[in-house]
């Protein structure tokens, strides 16, 4: 039996209608952008891997810091104990976070790091001695798939079958493409419920997984002064955001903002190995400590603080100074500008929009949404081509690894180009001719 053969008795693959979806690729190695298939293909992956990926595959420093760190501890818990892995990434992340975020509670995932945020928040208040029952969260929000995190993300495929189980938050519209600034939605409800809301969930500048919308600055702030008026806390759901990618190190520094909590995950380990993270300001931290055990906050993982993920962690973002990575983004950016100003003129693309290292194109089509056709039309198009490119539904993006080059990007693009031309004069993607451009391999 092949790999795939084997794969396909015991395994059940994420976001995956198993009935119908083409057997899955056997990966054997990857190298910098540059995934390579047991078949001898090799795909550039331009959506980092889910983006968890900064500084591409396997990369020499990062392996040699997991060796190093597997050779001495790989995994101790983390109640009554501490190692130095744990605190060297914590300090290193309160030393580049917006000012105030000053502890670090670790977990598993992109989605834990949300459910300890709205655990926290939710009993921050309880332990003030005020019951705070809800929060605040936005249309097209996705922050990530275990229940709290579906409950405060909108509602979608994703989270469409468990909505009798969901708890109600209250949906403030978002800042759509036409009218960025609509914050007196978020105000009026604010205004109403404010003894009510625990806090304010938001996936800064960008939401991602919502159909890659990007927010202007000035919403972001409005909403921290909002939540101050009102004495709401704010959390902020950098999973995607952290790390540079939308050019700046955390999306909250675009507005110049610190929120009261932030989840991070993602990136946070460079793509390498799950750890989340939540990190709290002193204040919130101060209220859970008590003579009174009740008051504890009661919340942890087996791999809270894994030693290899903290350690690949704290390499990467040595990496990340090292390598001038924003500096990077910022390079990344210009290209997907001038690429962007082009593509838009085409019938096909509604809107092309860019934010650091992130490429979307909203592409008109007969049905629109995660489950839209064209998405896997796209997706094994550009798998023919030897490009990742998973879009979500008619939104096409590109979001590489920091480490692409500049023949990458440009070939990449063309690609993009290439397909989306086709599209705007056929019906279908079907039967798109490869003109075969050279490839920069
Ligand atoms: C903003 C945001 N929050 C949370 C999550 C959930 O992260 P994970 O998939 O690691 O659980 C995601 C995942 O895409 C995300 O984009």
């Amino acid at each position: 039996m092949n790999l795939v053969e084997r794969d396909r008795k015991v395994l059940w693959h994420p976001y995956t209608q198993e009935k119908t979806a083409p057997p899955p690729i056997p990966i054997t190695r990857g190298e910098g952008v540059w995934l390579f298939a047991e078949d001898g293909r090799k795909f550039l992956d331009g959506i980092s891997s889910w983006w968890v990926n900064i500084h591409g595959h396997s990369h020499p420093f990062l392996n040699a810091a997991l060796a190093k760190q597997a050779n001495e501890l790989e995994h101790t818990m983390f109640a009554g104990f501490t190692h130095k892995p744990a605190v060297e990434l914590a300090e290193k992340l309160v030393a580049i976070l917006p000012k105030g975020l000053t502890r670090v509670f670790y977990s598993d995932n992109g989605s834990t790091a949300v459910e300890v945020a709205l655990k926290m928040a939710y009993q921050f208040w309880l332990n003030c001695g005020s019951e705070r029952r809800t929060f605040v969260a936005f249309e097209n929000a996705y922050h990530g798939d275990t229940f709290g995190a579906m409950a405060a993300s909108d509602e979608s495929s994703f989270t469409k079958p468990f909505q009798n189980l969901l708890f109600k938050v209250l949906r403030a519209q978002s800042p759509d493409n036409c009218e960025r600034k609509k914050t007196k939605a978020v105000e009026e409800i604010l205004e109403k419920n404010h003894r009510e809301i625990a806090a304010v969930i938001i996936e800064p500048m960008l939401q991602g997984a919502g159909g890659m919308i990007i927010w202007e600055a000035e919403f972001l702030k409005k909403i921290r002064e909002l939540c101050n008026n009102f004495n709401v806390l704010l959390i902020a759901d950098e999973v995607l955001t952290g790390f540079g990618r939308t050019g700046k190190m955390f999306a909250c520094e675009h507005a110049d903002i610190s929120p009261d909590i932030i989840c991070l995950s993602k990136a946070l380990t460079a793509g390498y190995l799950p750890l989340g993270a939540t990190v709290a300001t002193e204040e919130i931290y101060q209220a859970f400590l008590s003579d009174d055990r009740r008051k504890t906050f009661f919340h942890g993982h087996s791999y809270t603080a894994n030693p290899l993920a903290c350690a690949v962690g704290a390499a990467s973002l040595e990496l990340f100074k090292r390598e001038n990575c924003l500096e990077k983004v910022a390079f990344i950016n210009q290209k997907f500008n001038r690429f962007a100003a082009k593509i838009s003129e085409l019938n096909c693309v509604g809107e092309a929009r860019t934010i650091g290292g992130v490429s979307a194109i909203e592409l008109v089509s007969e049905n629109s949404g995660y489950l839209a056709d064209i998405g896997q039309q796209l997706y094994q198009e550009f798998l023919a081509r030897d490009i990742l490119l998973r879009p979500l539904g008619n939104i096409l993006y590109f979001m590489p690894p920091y480490i692409i080059s500049e023949s990458e990007i440009d070939w990449v693009l063309g690609e993009i180009e290439d397909v989306i031309k086709t599209l705007s004069t056929k019906k279908h993607i079907k039967n798109i001719p490869n003109t075969s451009r050279p490839r920069p391999y």
